[in-house]
This record gives structure tokens, C-alpha cells and sequence, in this order.
């Protein structure tokens, strides 16, 4: 399967040049499974609740949605990408997964940074799996079982394990990431739960507000050994396709006598 990544700088409020530069990037290059920045459509520094709710978009029907769709149709893939999602009254910040055959799942971030508490309402969805088919090299179809969770998702083990125990063969991880740690913590998240992980972020500073951020690039693919397969540059935009296969993460033994699921002690965890 080829998975792919896209690290971008997104302008801030500029929501079709930035969907039109993340579609090209994704042109000059072929993958089963692409995976966007978070909130990458609109850029990430909101200053306003009010701000949020302009640049949202309801899903599926949503413009940013709905050019998704049309590359994923065009294209024959799936993409997974974060955008500010408007339901009713809430704003969230969301994820997208839309397929060859049109919209398939959002997932709504459970775990808030910062100033998005201002803006964001929590998500208010549990962890889900996906099962999406991709063409074997042998003929035929084969599955892979995706799940999303969404940058700051990662400092909390239960969103990886969670999607681990749903069945997830990758952690598809829409980010923007200003904290340094999460490129070397998916090692772990991916060590602990035997999962591939396709962490895409953006690059580039935004000064909006009282708050300069700058976001640490190095998108990474990780696998379920806990091997770094690609981590991108920190300040340049870029693109990556890697070839996995999905079935690696399915066999959960360690040894002969351990299993990373099985052999959990639920009875005394608090
Ligand atoms: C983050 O969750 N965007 C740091």
C-alpha cells in the first residue's frame, strides 16, 4: 500500500490558495492513503470564536469537503485531512476521511491545545475505524483498517491505544505541531500498540494575536516496530509516498510469551 504525506505552510484565512497548493503537491505523486495537516485549509492561530466560525465548514458539503472528494475521485484515493468543521452552533476541530466513492467519517479532536479551548468545542465522537481498499500488487483488493486522531491527541496514550484496540492498522495523525516531542513520542505510540502512524504537519510561523507560533515540520511515517521510515525536514514544505504493508501491524506478539493487548493487566489499571 502507498501511504503518503503532505507538510505545508498553510496561509492563514486563505482556504482556497491553500487547498489548491495541497492538491498539488498530492498531483505529482500516486498513493492509496494521503494524510493532510490539521486545520490545514485555514491555517491554525484563531484569535476570535467568531473568526472560527467564518473560516468553519459544514461536512460533508463544505467546499474544502467537497474538493477533497473530487481529487479523491479523480485519483482513486483516500485522504484523510484536518479542517475547522461548523455543526449547528459547535466548531470543531475536525478530520476529514473521504474516499473514490465520496465522504466516508469525520473524527472530532478530543483533546484541545491551549487557545483552541477559546474556539474549539471538545469532540464529541468516539475513536472509530475505517476499513478502505487499496489495489495488491497481486490483483485484486486488500484492506487496510485506518483510524484518525488529531495532533495533540498524541500526549495522551489512550487515543493511540484506543485505536489500537478498535483493530487500527494506522494511525492517520492530522497535526500542527509546536511542542518538539511528538516526532520521537510516536516511536513510542507506535512501539506500544504495533501500529503504523502517518503524522503530517505544517511548517512555517503565524504571528497573530499576542502569540508568535512556529510549527516544527518533521512529518513522520512510523512503523509498527517503532522504525522512523520518513520524518520530513523542520522548515520546508514537502511530500512523501512510502510503501507499507498493513498486515504488519495485525500480529500483536512479542515472543512466544508475551502479547502487547492480551497480556494487559485491565483488572488493575485505575
Ligand atoms: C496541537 O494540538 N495543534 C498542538
Amino acid at each position: 500500500m502507498k501511504v503518503g504525506i503532505v507538510q505545508i505552510d498553510s496561509a492563514f484565512g486563505e482556504i482556497q490558495k491553500n487547498v489548491e497548493k495541497a492538491l498539488s503537491h498530492m498531483a505529482s505523486h500516486a498513493a492509496d492513503l494521503w494524510v493532510l495537516p490539521e486545520l490545514f485549509n485555514t491555517g491554525y492561530q484563531f484569535i476570535s470564536k467568531e473568526e472560527a466560525a467564518k473560516l468553519a465548514e459544514a461536512v460533508p458539503e463544505g467546499p474544502t469537503t467537497q474538493a477533497l472528494i473530487r481529487e479523491a475521485k479523480r485519483a482513486k484515493t483516500h485522504i484523510v485531512a484536518g479542517i475547522a468543521e461548523r455543526s449547528g452552533r459547535k466548531i470543531y476541530n475536525a478530520s476529514v476521511l473521504v474516499g473514490p466513492k465520496g465522504f466516508i467519517a469525520v473524527y472530532r479532536k478530543l483533546h484541545l491545545f491551549y487557545e483552541e479551548k477559546r474556539w474549539f468545542t471538545p469532540g464529541n465522537l468516539p475513536f472509530k475505524i475505517e476499513n478502505i481498499s487499496y489495489p495488491s500488487p497481486k490483483g485484486g483488493r486488500m484492506t487496510a483498517r485506518i483510524g484518525m486522531m488529531i495532533c495533540f491527541d498524541w500526549i495522551f496514550p489512550e487515543s493511540a491505544r484506543s485505536l489500537a484496540l478498535l483493530g487500527a492498522d494506522i494511525l492517520c495523525h492530522p497535526s500542527n505541531l509546536v511542542l518538539t516531542h511528538c516526532p520521537d513520542a510516536m516511536v513510542t505510540r507506535c512501539l506500544e500498540n504495533r501500529v503504523f502512524a502517518l503524522t503530517a504537519n505544517r511548517v512555517g510561523t503565524e504571528t497573530r494575536g499576542k502569540e508568535k507560533l512556529t510549527y516544527i515540520g518533521k512529518s513522520q511515517i512510523t512503523s509498527p516496530r517503532g522504525q522512523v521510515l520518513y520524518r520530513a525536514a523542520e522548515k520546508k514544505e514537502a511530500v512523501w509516498v512510502q510503501e507499507i504493508d498493513p498486515k504488519e501491524a495485525r500480529n500483536k506478539q512479542i515472543n512466544a510469551y508475551n502479547n502487547l493487548l492480551t497480556d494487559r493487566k485491565t483488572r488493575f489499571y485505575r
